[in-house]
């Protein structure tokens, strides 16, 4: 089976990884890695590519930072030549960036299937960019792999075939426990005993100049009794120098630090008394681990992890945040469990359903090219 990944931004290499790992397990796979070039700086892509043990991509696709539609129609048009040039049986695409569902439309125009890796979320938020990205993506895959039941509910809402949809777990988890006994290894000095974790990169926190500075204020106000760690994505360090609102800031209370490598991101997720958040896979992650997680947003497409794990949804309200940071630091933060089948093995789960589908197709494929009167009398 000629199997074509695509990957492109932070949030996909570690869901790829642990795929790539379990094909190369089974027998007659030939893979290749395409990244998109999405992000491209050494702390978002290259740094995750060697931490993770993924092989290097064999096609960089470069496409950089641009508008939502320069940046997906670039991807288009380059990764169509690679496509006809490979002939992949299969194309396989992670969560809900712009490189996912890119990838996903020239395969679909082309009759390539794809896989859909984290099929089935929804935040029923049209405004965020991944929301689109999702929708399509899925409605354009043949096979759809999803981490928790609420995924399957999703899919069958939207009208796909149940056939198509594999309710296999968490690939993202399978990376954790992979690397956790690693990632203990690489906790940071120079961090506080104790702290708070923050990242925030959606352009619904960064992009809102008013709403910005009240969430630095805010984080400020916090380190006066739990030192903030934050890294800082690159999109939200152009917002904070434009608004010149970092200065002041970098005292031992409030650290702004680059973009985390993997292993030393989850080391601080791992040790922090409490993370707060927009991203959507560190819901995910604080939940496996049991760290109580504040996310920055009026909705999630992950609601297990406030149905049965640590994470509240604090919208874009500041005083909610500072009622639960009073749980937090009174030893009373929200307690939650770990989702069905984040055990682990996810991706072992995903290569037996390809392996079974290719070889089905392939007595497919035999039986179709059967003479007629063979065929016929069947
Ligand atoms: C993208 C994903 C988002 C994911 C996030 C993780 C989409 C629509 N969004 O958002 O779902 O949670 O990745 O990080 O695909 N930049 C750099 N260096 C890089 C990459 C980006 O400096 O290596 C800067 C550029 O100024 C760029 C901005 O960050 O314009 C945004 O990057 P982009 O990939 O467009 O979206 P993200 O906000 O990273």
């Amino acid at each position: 089976m000629n199997i074509l990944h695509v990957v492109g931004a932070r949030p996909n290499f570690m869901k790829a990884a642990p795929v790539v790992r379990a094909l190369d397990r089974a027998d007659d796979v030939r893979q290749t890695l395409v990244h998109t070039g999405q992000h491209y700086d050494f702390n978002m892509s290259d740094v995750f590519f060697q931490e993770l043990g993924l092989p290097a991509p064999d096609i960089n696709l470069e496409v950089g930072s641009s508008s939502h539609a320069q940046q997906t129609s670039q991807i288009m048009a380059r990764f169509e030549a690679v496509v006809l040039a490979r002939k992949p049986d299969l194309v396989i695409v992670y969560g809900d960036v712009n490189s996912t569902v890119a990838a996903a439309l020239v395969c679909a125009k082309l009759e390539i299937p794809v896989a859909h890796v984290e099929a089935g979320l929804r935040s029923f938020d049209r405004s965020m960019p991944e929301e689109i990205n999702r929708i399509l993506t899925d409605d354009l895959s043949e096979l759809l792999f999803t981490p928790s039941e609420d995924g399957n509910h999703n899919l069958a809402r939207a009208g796909i075939d149940a056939e198509k949809v594999h309710l296999v777990g968490n690939v993202m988890i399978d990376t954790l426990i992979h690397m956790l006994p690693k990632a203990l290894e690489r906790v940071p000095k120079d961090i506080p005993r104790r702290y708070a974790l923050v990242t925030l990169h959606r352009p619904s926190n960064v992009d809102d100049v008013d709403w910005l500075r009240s969430l630095v204020q805010m984080l400020d106000d916090i380190s006066a009794e739990l030192p903030v760690v934050f890294p800082v994505h690159p999109r939200t360090r152009q917002r904070i120098l434009e608004l010149g609102i970092a200065s002041g800031r970098g005292s031992s209370g409030f650290q702004l630090l680059q973009p985390a490598p993997y292993l030393e991101f989850l080391a601080l997720q791992s040790r922090a008394q409490v993370v707060i958040t927009d991203s959507g896979g560190i819901q995910e992650e604080t939940t496996f681990l049991g760290v109580p997680c504040l996310t920055i947003r009026e909705n999630t497409e992950r609601p297990i992890t406030v149905d049965i794990g640590t994470n509240v949804l604090v919208g874009r309200d500041v005083q909610k945040v500072r009622q639960e940071m009073d749980r937090v630091l009174a030893g009373k933060a929200k307690c939650g469990r770990i989702p069905p089948l984040w055990d682990g093995h996810a991706a072992d789960r995903i290569a037996a359903v390809l392996t079974g589908w290719h070889a089905s197709r392939s007595v497919e494929a035999s039986s179709s090219q059967l003479p007629y009167s063979l065929a016929d009398s069947r």
